[in-house]
């Protein structure tokens, strides 16, 4: 995820804000740059790659001032390159961004039409245009950037600086984190507190649809229509090592906690409610000439492959493949036009998807790459790309990483079904609507980790799990199993729930904790028998089921209840008490959550 950091003061901004931007590198970048203002006159300097190169660049081209914005970039809307690293300058207005604007397209169009030049790739300067002209004849800084969140839709933190209103910084904040630090005589804005910590404790977090006029004297919350808003400063205990993780005791459990955040800007810009459409902005595939979908993926992006089977099947009516794509081009695959290769993964590195793809090209498919990561070499080896915007994820165990990629899978197959014409106007329209709900519901399952910690201790001692589940539920059986292996060390298989007669209910007695998924839907009855013959060999049931429902209390040792929402999405929503029971009991354990023994973020190798 991008970072914003911004001063307002006596000393010299560029080092505060190199050493601000130094602290929020364990975020994950691609470019950097800062604008630094002396009197009202501003210079930016930036580059693509990391700190060093900026400071090396900074050493020739030295940006001295008393005012300055600076920005790590995390690509999202164009390539990582010089000219779309933050901050972008339009005459006096100097811009940093995090987030997505998803209506930048029309105002592109729209800004064009009416004679600005653009130097960027990016949606972020789209809001220097518009807050460049918002002040035309006028000096007053709050009130153009006022004007142009009005245009805007989507989520974001603005950082706005003016040449015509020197020692002030404008910031506002929808849906990316945004928080303001309070010095003696000078002030910082930021998106994280790591990136002010060492220079001030004393902070006010900028709530969703505030702005924050911040100046050396002091700062001014408002709404964006100006109202203000009177905040009490909060003084920040945490340590450096704990700001960098929100507060939370490990990446991960942040991560599982920033899904909601994540599922949403997956969302931003794809969803076209006034025509019950998905957009995929840039990928012209012809759907008409897809005869068959192959997707290709390792590990937890396997995992989402194998719903995206179910989603694609149900909603478009093509036939759909999942490979494991270490596997896929040694069986001498057969492809043909007409096929479709999806290849799935969270980094964009991953050696054995990459090589996968090769052989899917070298047969003449097509491959559309679905990658976490704008510009890693496998969006760049496919056709066409859908990024799904999680932001960096720094806990090895994939989370937020895989609800973006089964929020990508729903949008896909959502949009295939409606140029198959399988999938009608009105189901379209109800799936897109519980699609926007989901970060709510998402919300409210991570919010509720008391009931998963308890049972984690509960369980935790266990030397093995099995994890059951039916239809699109057998994959999160499958990356409940794998997520707890991967964190605690604990043998955990993953079955079908049908599957369990012909093998594995050998293994049950009253030592192996049974996790079955049984959300409400067709398949309730079958797992309800499933869960009835592990009860009957003494086995520990543990249940994950929809709220209301009245049963399965009886049938369960355990229940963990989770909101509802529409069938094919309900996978979305039931991994997460799962990745929170993995975590839970691998914290009880005491393993290294972040850095699992063995395990590496990216598998570069075959
Ligand atoms: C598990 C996990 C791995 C990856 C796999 C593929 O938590 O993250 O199983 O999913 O190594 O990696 P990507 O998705 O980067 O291709």
């Amino acid at each position: 995820m991008c970072g914003i950091i911004g001063y307002v003061g006596a000393r010299q901004a560029t080092p505060i804000l190199i050493g601000g931007l130094r602290k929020l590198e364990y975020r994950g970048y691609d470019s950097a740059g800062v604008s630094v203002s002396s009197s009202g006159a501003s210079k930016v300097v930036r580059c693509r790659g990391k700190l060093a190169a900026l400071e090396e660049k900074l050493l020739k081209e030295p940006a001295p001032g008393t005012t300055g914005i600076g920005h790590t970039r995390w690509a999202t809307h164009g390539r990582p390159s010089d000219e779309n690293s933050h901050p972008h300058k339009v005459g006096p207005i100097s811009v940093i961004h995090n987030g997505i604007i998803e209506n930048h397209r029309a105002l592109r169009n729209e800004l064009a039409a009416a004679g600005a030049k653009f130097s960027s790739e990016t949606d972020t300067e789209i809001f220097a245009h518009l807050v460049e002209r918002a002040l035309v004849g006028s000096a007053d800084l709050a009130a153009a950037v006022r004007k142009s969140l009005a245009r805007v839709r989507g989520s974001f933190a603005f950082v706005v600086m003016s040449d015509k209103e020197p020692g002030t910084l404008v910031a506002a904040k929808n849906s990316s984190p945004l928080v303001v630090g309070l010095g003696d005589g000078e002030n910082f804005v930021a998106s994280d507190v790591t990136a002010i910590l060492s220079e001030t404790r004393k902070v006010i977090f900028v709530d969703e649809g505030e702005m924050v006029v911040v100046k050396a004297s002091g700062v001014v919350v408002t709404d964006f229509e100006g109202k203000v808003h009177p905040r009490e400063p909060k003084i920040i205990t945490w340590s450096a090592v704990q700001a960098e993780k929100g507060g939370f005791k490990h990446y991960m459990l942040k991560e599982i906690h920033e899904q909601p955040r994540a599922v949403a800007d997956t969302l931003v810009g794809r969803i076209d409610l006034e025509h019950d459409d998905v957009l995929f902005d840039g990928i012209d595939l012809d759907v008409t000439k897809i005869k068959r979908i192959i997707f290709i993926a390792c590990g937890t992006s396997y995992h989402a492959s194998m719903v995206g089977e179910f989603l694609v099947e149900a909603l478009a009516r093509i036939p759909v493949e999942v490979d494991l794509a270490s596997e896929f081009r040694y069986r001498d695959p057969i492809l043909g036009p007409g096929d479709l290769v999806v290849a799935v993964s969270q980094s964009g590195e991953t050696l054995d998807t990459m090589e996968a793809i090769r052989e899917a090209k070298k047969q003449g498919a097509k491959v559309l790459a679905i990658s976490n990561v704008v510009e890693a070499s496998i969006p760049r080896l496919a056709d066409y790309a859908f990024y799904t915007h999680a932001g960096p994820e720094i806990g090895v165990a994939s989370t937020k990483a895989f609800t973006t990629q089964l929020v990508a899978m729903a949008l896909f197959a959502i949009y295939l079904g409606r140029r198959t014409n399988k999938l009608s106007k009105e189901r379209a329209r109800d799936l897109l609507a519980e699609l926007v709900a989901l970060p709510t519901k998402m919300r409210e399952i991570v919010e509720s980790g008391a009931q998963i910690q308890s049972l984690a201790r509960r369980y935790g001692s266990a030397i093995g799990f099995l994890f059951l589940g039916r239809g699109s539920q057998y994959p999160i059986a499958l990356e409940g199993a794998l997520k707890l292996k991967e964190i605690s060390y604990i043998h955990a298989e993953g079955y079908a729930a049908g599957e369990m007669k012909h093998g594995p209910i050998a293994l049950i007695d009253e030592n192996l904790p049974v996790v079955v998924l049984a959300p409400r839907g067709p398949y309730y009855e079958k797992v309800v028998s499933n869960l009835a013959e592990v009860r009957a060999r003494q086995g520990k049931v543990l249940a994950v089921a929809t709220r209301g429902d009245q049963d399965i209390g009886s049938n369960a040792d355990d229940v963990i209840l989770i909101p509802d929402t529409a069938l094919e999405l309900q996978p979305i929503l039931t991994v997460l008490p799962l990745q929170m029971l993995s975590y839970y009991v691998a914290d009880f354990k005491g393993t290294d959550i972040d850095q699992p023994r063995n395990l590496a973020k990216s598998v570069t190798v075959e």
